[in-house]
């Protein structure tokens, strides 16, 4: 069976990076980057170019891409976007190719670029995340994005409720995963309650943003497939 195992802060990725072409990497950043990547692929973009800075998603806009910035939670000023899932509709997206930089999402995605596959998971599309992972007989790494290269709750939590869904088809390698999928437990009856207390949440409601919490936890509403491969992210699942 292969193993699954749990990098719990971007500060820990250099731990795990042994055998890391051989591996498949689940980029998590439920809050909000990897759930309104899954959003905006649902609503119809084409591509998503995660850039380093938001200097170099404005570049992209000379090229006909959607710039999109959010750094501490909040839109880059002079950006049109910024991170929050409700706001990459299919009026504003569809058909587009957006450029988008976030404070640690899109820094996580770049990270794990020599990965086997590297797989975009949101609670949104966990059913089609933990389908494909089932295909394949790969080890696999659960990559939390967390905050600024601390630990975070959410990120966690979605970890375990992976590595539970896939329990009969990896074995657990390591105690980060187990910690995360105990976090799942108690999280699990009701995730909008277990959140509230997120450092992330309380920065939303200072920021009232508090909504996308509600959007961010719609489990297994999304049958996308987001993929990055060769510096870019594309859709690889198709309704
Ligand atoms: C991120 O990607 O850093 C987070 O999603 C931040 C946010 O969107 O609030």
């Amino acid at each position: 069976m292969p193993g699954i195992e749990t990098i719990l802060s971007p500060a820990l990725f250099h731990l795990y990076e042994e055998e890391l072409e051989q591996k498949n990497v689940v980029v998590i950043d439920i809050l909000r980057a990897t759930t309104t990547i899954c959003v905006a692929f649902a609503n119809g973009a084409r591509e998503i170019l995660p850039v380093a800075k938001p200097e170099d998603a404005a570049a992209m806009q000379q090229l006909g891409w959607i710039a999109a910035a959010e750094r501490h939670g909040e839109t880059v000023e002079g950006f049109d976007l910024g991170n929050s899932p409700q706001d990459y509709t299919e009026a504003r997206v569809s058909g587009q190719k957006i450029a988008l930089t976030t404070t640690n999402g899109t820094r996580a995605l770049q990270m794990s670029s020599a990965a086997k596959h590297v797989w975009v998971g949101s609670f949104l599309n966990i059913k089609a995340l933990c389908d494909q992972l089932r295909e394949d007989n790969s080890d696999l790494l659960l990559f939390c994005a967390g905050w600024k290269d601390k630990f975070n709750l959410e990120d966690t939590v979605f970890a375990g409720a992976v590595a539970e869904m896939l329990a009969d088809k990896f074995t657990v390698l390591d105690d980060a995963t187990l910690a995360a999928m105990d976090l799942y437990k108690k999280a699990q009856p009701d995730l909008n309650t277990y959140l509230q207390k997120a450092s992330h949440v309380n920065r939303f409601k200072s920021l009232h943003i508090e909504t996308d919490l509600d959007v961010c936890l719609k489990i297994a509403t999304l049958n996308v497939l987001p993929e990055f491969k060769n510096g870019t992210i594309q859709n690889r699942q198709h309704a």
